[in-house]
């Protein structure tokens, strides 16, 4: 197992400074190489203090909005104005707040009558944004990692972690007693950059597990996160990284 790609910080606003770092980078690499960057979100609480950070004056105008294109990572299959809802959270912490063409945001129609169909219709929105009936490449996927070892909305021993045949799917998540609605393994692997986002002591067991235990996927599914020509950086901060060996 090659060593992982990790930057510790010292605490949770140092990591909240290099990640949006980060993404200013890499939106802004994306941008000038294609005129256009796409990012998909991560959701749960950790990345809200830095999407609150990027709406701030001195974050704002580092970002090309115009030409950034937002995604959901994944999302609850929750109406947006639901507190559980990713995209209710983006939207109020930074979203609402940035000149960003409301054409260029891409949510989770999770009003429609059913997961499955609110999946389907996210599917038809990533194709049609990256104009393909392949695979979608990301520029930039963000993900925050559970303590149970799940990314994204790809939950221990559920079916979607073997699902090749979608690229947005709907799970019944027992553990959550919940649907919800995710990007599968394989694309987020096809990102070009990946970038997991993990803060907190609750972290640190689970993370040693993830980048120095056995290779056990079913039980922790961000193991199955391999850029398959991409990056993948891990970005967390001193309490998660408790449990790591000493770099
Ligand atoms: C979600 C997220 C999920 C999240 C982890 C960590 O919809 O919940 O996308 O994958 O990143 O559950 O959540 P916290 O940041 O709240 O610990």
């Amino acid at each position: 197992m090659p060593q992982p790609n990790i930057v510790i910080c010292s605490d949770r606003e140092a990591l909240n400074r290099k990640t949006a770092q980060l993404l200013v980078q890499l939106t802004g690499q994306a941008i000038a190489a294609n005129r256009r960057a796409t990012l998909a979100l991560s959701g749960g609480s950790t990345p809200k203090s830095l999407y609150e950070l990027l709406a701030t004056a001195e974050w704002r105008e580092r970002i090309e909005w115009a030409n950034l294109h937002l995604f959901l990572g994944d999302e609850r299959y929750v109406p947006p104005d639901h507190p559980d809802s990713n995209f209710g959270m983006a939207s109020k912490a930074m979203i609402s707040k940035v000149p960003i063409p409301p054409q260029n945001v891409h949510r989770v129609l999770t009003e429609l009558p059913s997961p499955e169909e609110a999946a389907t219709n996210y599917e038809r929105v990533l194709r049609e944004a990256f104009a393909t009936n392949k695979t979608p490449q990301f520029d930039v996927v963000l993900l925050g990692l559970g303590e149970n070892g799940h990314t994204a909305s790809l939950f221990p021993h559920t079916t979607v972690l073997k699902d090749n045949a979608h690229i947005f799917a709907s799970v019944w998540v027992e553990e959550v007693k919940a649907y919800r609605l995710t990007l599968t393994a394989q694309v987020i692997n096809f990102a070009k950059n990946i970038v997991f986002m993990i803060s907190g002591a609750s972290k640190a067991s689970v993370l040693k597990e993830i980048l120095h235990g056995p290779y056990e996927p079913e039980r922790l599914p961000a193991q199955l996160i391999k850029p398959v020509s991409g990056s993948l950086l891990w970005i967390v901060d001193q309490a998660a990284a408790a449990e790591l060996p000493k770099q």
